[in-house]
Parts: C-alpha cells; structure tokens; sequence
C-alpha cells in the first residue's frame, strides 16, 4: 500500500482538496509549528467484513471499524495501519450489545450499516462517513474525511474529525465550560485544569467531557468522542461549515447517538457512560462548607447557630485544616483533639460531616500513607523511573496512580478510619491533578491505566475521575450497606457513576451567578446532573443581594452547598442579616419541602437517564428561538425556574414553554409558549409548575432524619389534559433499592370543568411509614360539592379563601374526584 503521505488528489475530488489543504491551516495543534503538516488520508476502502456487530472497511493499510452498540448508537473508530488500540474505556465500562437488527448493504456508492433507526453510510470514493435516519434524512456528515497525522514526538497519531457544520446548526454540552450555552461558534479544549477564579470564556477548567450535542432544523444527534488526550473541539469557530474535535493522541473513536429529541441523545449518552447512583437523602439537602471551619469550637459554633436560626442543614465540611500539616487522612490533634466525638455529637443534632481528601501525599518517611505508598510504589513515576514530585499544600508531595486496581483498592481501604469516625462523606479537591507552580503533572509521568499503560497525555483526563472512584469504591465497602457521599472537582465522561461535582473555584460576581446556572444546566445534559456551585462564589465578597439570589437558584440545583475562600468574610446564610437570613431561610426552607420531589427525579435520573436540570431547548427544540435562551430551566420536569441575575431587578421578563403553568407564588394560571414578565422582589424568584403536576412535599424539616415523617402533602395544579407525575420513594440511605426494594408511584390528573380524577397506582416493595396524604388542590375552577375517594364520600374537606381545596386520605388511595 502507498504512503499516503500528502492528500492524494487521486482520491479526493480537486475542490476537496483545496477545502482540506484550507482545514490544515485552521486546526492548531501542538504540531502546527512543525512544518509541513503531513496528514494522512484513507484510500479507497477495498471490502468489507462483518463480525457480529462490528463492521470493518479497509483501503488496504488502515481500517474503519463500524460498532452496532443500539438501535441508535453507533461508534466509529480507526486504525491508522489496522491496528486498533485495547478495547478499553473508562467512559463505557461495559459496551453492551443491545440491537438485534441490523446488516449491511452496499450498492455502487457506499457501504451502508443499518438498524432500524440510523444508517451509517461509508462512502466507496473516499470513506466519507455520514449518518441518516430511517427516513432519509442526513443527520450528520463529514466535512472531509477522517485523518491523522503521525506523532513524532511520542508515537502514536494526532487524530482529526471534520463534519459540516449547517448554518443553522446549534451545539450544547461539553460539561462545565463557562462560556453561552450554545456553543456554536467557540473553541473548545478538554485538559483538567485547576482554574482558581476562572472568567468568563476560559478554556480549559476542571473537567473533559467529550461530548456534545448538535441541533439542525428540529433534529439532534449526539457525538461523543472518547478520547482521554489532550482534545480540542471546533464549533464553527475557524469556519462557519465545519466542525471539528481532534486529539494529541489514542484513536479516532466517537459514537454517535441518535435522537431525534435532544432528551433522546441525553438519555442515551446515559447508557454508554452511566448515571449518579442514588445519593443518600441528606445530600440533597443543605451543605455548608468554608475552607476552613477550624477549631472544633468554630464548627460547633456554626452548626449550633443553623439550630438556633432555625435554618435547615444536614452537611458540614472539614476543609483541608482539619489534617495534620495537610496530609491526608490524619487529624490535627490541637484543632479537633477527639474527632469521634465531636462528629458524634453533630451527627445527633442532624449534620452528617464531609472531609476534604487530596490526592497529594507529603513526602515524610513518618507518615504511614506515604510510606505504605512508598513501599508498594503506589505512587506515580516518571519517564526515567524518578517519582513524580510536586509542591501542594501538605509541601512536597508524590501521588498514587489512581490508573491502578491495586493503588485504587489500597486508597479504598485508607478510609477505614474516617469511616470508624463516623464520616459521611468524602470531598476530593485538588484531582485535575494541580501542582502548584506547574499547574500539572509533566507529560512523561507513567501510568498503569489498568493494564493499558500509558503516559500522562493519556491519564491525565482521567486522573480525578479514578482517584473518586477509588474514594467512592473504598467508602462503598466500608459503609457496608450505606449509600456514600462523594464530591469531585475533576473528571471525565462516566465520573457520574462515582461522585457528585462543584463547579470549582468561582467568584463572587454576579456574572458568576450566571455562568453558574449555565454551567449547571450543561453538566446535567452532559451526563452530570448532581452538580451545584459555591453558592456566594469561592472568592471575592459578595453583598447580601448576591449572597441571596444565590440561595435562591442553589435551592434547586441538584447540589446545593455554600462554601467561600477562606480569606473572605464570614458566609453563613445569617451573616448578612435581615432581611437576607429571613430570606435565605425560607429557600432553604423550600428546598426540604420539595426533598421528595427532587428525590424522585434523581430516581427518574438514575433508573432511566433523565437530567435532573432540563434546558428549555430540551423541551421545545423546534423553536430556533429556544436555541439561545440560557436563563431558564425545569427541576425535574413539573417546576420551571428563572433565577434572578441582575443586582436590583425588580422584575424579569420569564419564557415559558407550551402549556398551561401556575405561578408557584400566586397560583395565577398562565399560558405558556410565550415570555411574560414577573415580578421579582428580593423574596421572590420565578417558580412556575406545569398544569396537572403532583408535587409532593415533606413538613420542613431542620436536617433529613429530624422528624418521622408522619404525612405527605400533594400539591394537586387542576389541568384541563391528563398528566402523570411520578413519586420515587425508599429508605432513602440503603443500597436495598439496588434488590428493587422501592416504590415507584404515579398520579394521573385529569380535569374537566365539573371534575377532577387523581388516580394513583404503584409498583414495587417499599412500604413507607406514614399513614396519609395531605392533598392541596390547586387551580379548581368550581366550588366543589362532593369529593369521592376509593367510592367513599369524603365530607371534612376545606375550602380556602385562595380557593385551594384540602383534605386528608391515605396514602394508597386509587381514585379521588372532586366533583362541582
Ligand atoms: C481548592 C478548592 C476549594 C478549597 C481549597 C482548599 O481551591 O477548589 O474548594 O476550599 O482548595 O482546600
């Protein structure tokens, strides 16, 4: 086979040839200063073959594999000579087969490969990959073909992908990037980066999620490029009709994932990478964390006021002071002379303690975990075999390799004692990995990579999402049955299955507000959506307003911690004073009473693939006009939320999607598909619920656990359509769910203007506790006269004066009809 050193104008048409010479110019990589680029081109594909659900084209020299993974998935990967790297992933740890149609055919011009949803078209000329659906329509196609370019330096290929780019064409997620939601246009890179009080736009941060979404005339597909190497991702940016991702090394390997719906793509990007297994139930509650609360008089100072102050919390945080001269898993005896204790005596006033866990070990041949590390060589070496060191804060540090079984189960079991303690959860900082000076590891560090070794080029993507499962892993089985908390700053695709993230180090400005609830909302569509930020912002001061309105729109993220620098004043949800506790109280207060709500969409999450937050495009991704709204978000799918961004806003102007929606506030009914205005003093934000939503609430409790819960209510919004809403409920801190010990409700609402139907049923094992539910019927357009539940007639109902209904009936009710 020739070496297709140059583009062979044998092959590609001369236009083409012009097109690509011009790409060549656009993609900067590390090699652009080596001059010529020598990129390599695939010939002519000269046969293909099947074996199962792989199939394979080759011009004679490199190979083009096509994997049926689903109906809609479908993965490309090349071998630039027919070599194809390990099947291995830490993104996709199980790639299961789950299609049972599927086949190729071929006809003069390409090689075809279809399920009974997609086709992927290998073009016969050139080995253009496209992609269409069954019923025709192109969905994605390539701009040029697939090439490479060899890696001197160290081997291997730089791999590129080009597809067009249509004019109308939107792109979302990527993970944490803080830039617009629709990334049309931008450049993007993925290197885990520690990026203290990052801006606007800054590229890359703490996370590599190669992932993304494209929009084009009403239809999404999904594009996720599992490649742990430096990447980059052009949307747009260098020329309008392309799209680009390339990396510094591993293979050219993506998936794409149909849709058409973007839920669609979302929902299955879920079944490569995985989803968040379900959190203990205080996680969802309120954290509070400040690097650092320190000495155990000042957290016992700050956990005795949320008591007093009558503000709900279940988390608090030991941030990196509580160790002894920062090294890991040890105590600083001055500050907190008998941890068991003290973390006792919180647990029994309801705060369940999280400590701060990084992965650099000081350098001290007195200290057991660096000489355990040191003795099993644990810890990560260079190119020449010298360890790798690096200043952190314990000083002079080595690492383990969290890319090996062995160092991930010995960490695992290094938590032992934290968990003795009594410790509920574990905070990994510092992963991307950071080095100070530096910033990073050097890229001739080795790593095991479960038996796939490689160097750091390969491993450092990956470095904090395998050090958090090591940590979640260890905690796992040392918790016995209890479900772990675990919170990570970096990862890569499939850290969901390990840990909950922070967004990072952000700052107290109102831009920040807003990129916060950007970045919330592209983690959760990116496979992330237990996710929040540092509520306040990491550094800088905010004023009260700031500090408020971001309780407000942390009150439903699916996290939800406050947590400062700790040169910065006090930042308790008191600290501003009225009317700010006032109303910071009564948020969090919120965020309690709709603890069964949320819950359920975790459920809804983690059994099915649903992001908790939902973009408004994912609802409505025919209107073009929803390509560029970023303010506004549903809580699971009933509750529509617009926070407040802008210092002094009396009102804001709030999109809301088709349908009918209640202003949470004042029950006013609203049609949606249109923008209104509402009124937004400092108590309020813009919560609107969908027409026909059941949405349950628990008594507003100081901490998860604090009272048996002895009713539930139901909020009951009247429709005029049917609706279902979902109720998840469990023991709230077991695994027992894992054996299907649960139960999954579903209401039916029905409305016409004489009646209203709620119709319950309900699968599964889980019995729960209280007796009753507490309707609140909302929205009735009648008075009613009689309500009839399970055939009996129910006389002790109330009407108020806001024309809500009340009444109580247990809790496995079939039917009730409130009739006019
Ligand atoms: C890093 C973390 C921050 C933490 C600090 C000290 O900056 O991002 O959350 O408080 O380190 O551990």
């Amino acid at each position: 086979m020739e070496d297709k050193n140059t583009l062979n104008p044998e092959i590609l048409p001369e236009k083409l040839v012009e097109e690509v010479e011009e790409e060549f110019h656009h993609i900067n990589n590390p090699a652009a200063g080596i001059k010529p680029i020598v990129k390599k081109y695939l010939g002519i594909p000269i046969g293909a073959e099947q074996k199962g659900n792989k199939f394979f084209f080759t011009d004679g020299d490199a190979r083009v594999e096509v994997t049926v993974v689903t109906d809609e998935i479908i993965r490309v990967r090349l071998a630039p000579h027919s070599v194809f790297l390990d099947e291995f992933s830490y993104a996709v740890p199980k790639l299961e087969k789950k299609v049972s149609v599927f086949g190729l055919r071929e006809d003069e011009n390409e090689y075809i490969v279809s399920t009974n949803i997609v086709n992927c078209h290998v073009r016969k000329k050139d080995f253009f990959i496209s992609f269409s659906d069954n019923q025709g329509h192109e969905t994605s196609s390539d701009a040029v073909p697939m090439h490479w370019e060899e890696n001197v330096k160290f081997g291997g290929y730089y791999v590129y992908c080009t597809k067009e780019c249509h004019s109308e064409e939107s792109f979302f997620g990527m993970g944490d990037k803080p830039t617009e939601f629709n990334l049309r246009g931008k450049r993007l890179q993925n290197w885990n980066t520690d990026a203290y009080s990052f801006a606007w736009n800054q590229d890359p941060l703490y996370r590599s999620i190669p992932f993304y979404i494209s929009l084009n005339e009403g239809i999404a597909h999904g594009i996720f490029f599992d490649n742990t190497f430096k990447a980059d991702f052009d949307f747009g940016a260098e020329d309008p009709t392309k799209t680009s991702f390339w990396a510094d090394g591993g293979e050219l390997q993506y998936y794409y994932i149909h849709g058409p719906h973007m839920m669609d793509v979302v929902k299955r990007y879920h079944i490569l990478t995985g989803t968040h297994p379900m959190p203990p139930l205080w996680a969802l509650g309120y954290h509070q964390c400040r690097w650092s609360y320190y000495p155990e008089a000042k957290v016992r100072m700050v956990t005795k006021t949320f008591r007093e102050q009558k503000i709900p919390c279940d988390g608090i945080y030991l941030d990196i002071d509580y160790m002894d001269g920062y090294r890991c898993f040890t105590w600083n005896r001055k500050y907190f002379p008998d941890p068991k204790k003290m973390i006792k005596e919180l647990a029994d006033q309801g705060f369940k303690t999280v400590v701060i866990i990084d992965p650099g070990i000081r350098v001290d041949d007195n200290y057991s975990v660096f000489k355990e590390g040191k003795e099993n060589r644990y810890f990560c070496r260079r190119c020449d075999d010298y360890f790798m060191e690096g200043h952190v804060w314990p000083g002079r540090c080595q690492f383990p390799d969290f890319t090996n079984p062995e160092v991930r189960e010995w960490w695992g079991g290094l938590f032992d004692e934290l968990v003795q303690l009594g410790v509920a959860g574990v905070w990994n900082d510092m992963n991307e990995p950071a080095v100070f000076g530096s910033g990073t590891f050097p890229d001739d560090v080795r790593h095991q990579y479960d038996g796939h070794r490689g160097s750091h080029r390969k491993a450092h993507n990956i470095y904090g999402m395998q050090m958090v499962r090591a940590t979640y892993e260890g905690l796992r089985k040392l918790m016995k049955n209890k479900r772990p908390f675990t919170i990570t700053r970096a990862g890569y695709s499939g850290v969901q299955r390990f840990s909950s993230v922070w967004t990072g180090d952000n700052v107290a400005s109102w831009e920040h507000l807003k990129l916060g609830n950007i970045q919330c909302q592209r983690l959760s569509i990116s496979g992330i959506s237990f996710c929040g930020t540092d509520i306040g912002g990491f550094s800088g001061e905010p004023d009260g307003e700031l500090f408020t309105r971001w309780i407000q729109m942390g009150t439903f993220s699916p996290f939800m911690r406050a947590h400062s620098a700790g040169d910065t004043k006090e930042r308790e949800p008191w600290s501003f004073g009225e009317p700010y506790t006032a109303i910071n109280r009564k948020f969090i207060e919120l965020r309690y009473r709709l603890l069964p709500y949320l819950y359920s969409a975790f459920w809804e999450h983690h059994r099915y693939g649903f992001p908790i937050l939902r973009p408004v495009i994912l609802q409505e991704q025919e209107a073009l006009t929803n390509h560029f709204r970023q303010d506004e978000f549903t809580y699971g799918d009933k509750i529509l939320i617009c926070p407040v961004l802008e210092p002094g806003q009396k009102s804001r102007r709030v999109y809301l999607p088709k349908g009918k929606w209640y202003n949470f506030w004042t029950y006013e009914l609203v049609d949606g598909a249109k923008e209104i205005v509402v009124p937004t003093p400092l108590e309020i934000i813009p919560i609107f619920v969908k027409a026909g939503s059941v949405i349950p609430e628990y008594p507003v409790m100081q901490y998860v656990g604090e009272k048996e819960i002895d009713e539930v209510k139901l909020n009951v919004y009247y429709t005029e359509t049917e609706v279902n809403s979902f109720l998840f409920e469990d023991y709230g801190e077991t695994f027992a769910y894992e054996q299907d010990i649960y139960l999954e409700k579903k209401f039916v609402v029905k409305g016409k203007d004489s009646k209203l139907t709620i119709q319950q049923s309900m699968e599964g094992l889980y019995t729960p506790r209280y007796e009753n539910y507490h309707f609140n019927i909302i929205g009735l357009p009648f008075r009613p006269s009689r309500i009839i539940a399970d055939n009996k007639d129910i006389t002790d109902f109330i009407v108020n004066k806001d024309k809500t209904v009340e009444l109580k009936f247990a809790k496995n009710f079939k039917q009730i009809e409130i009739l006019k």
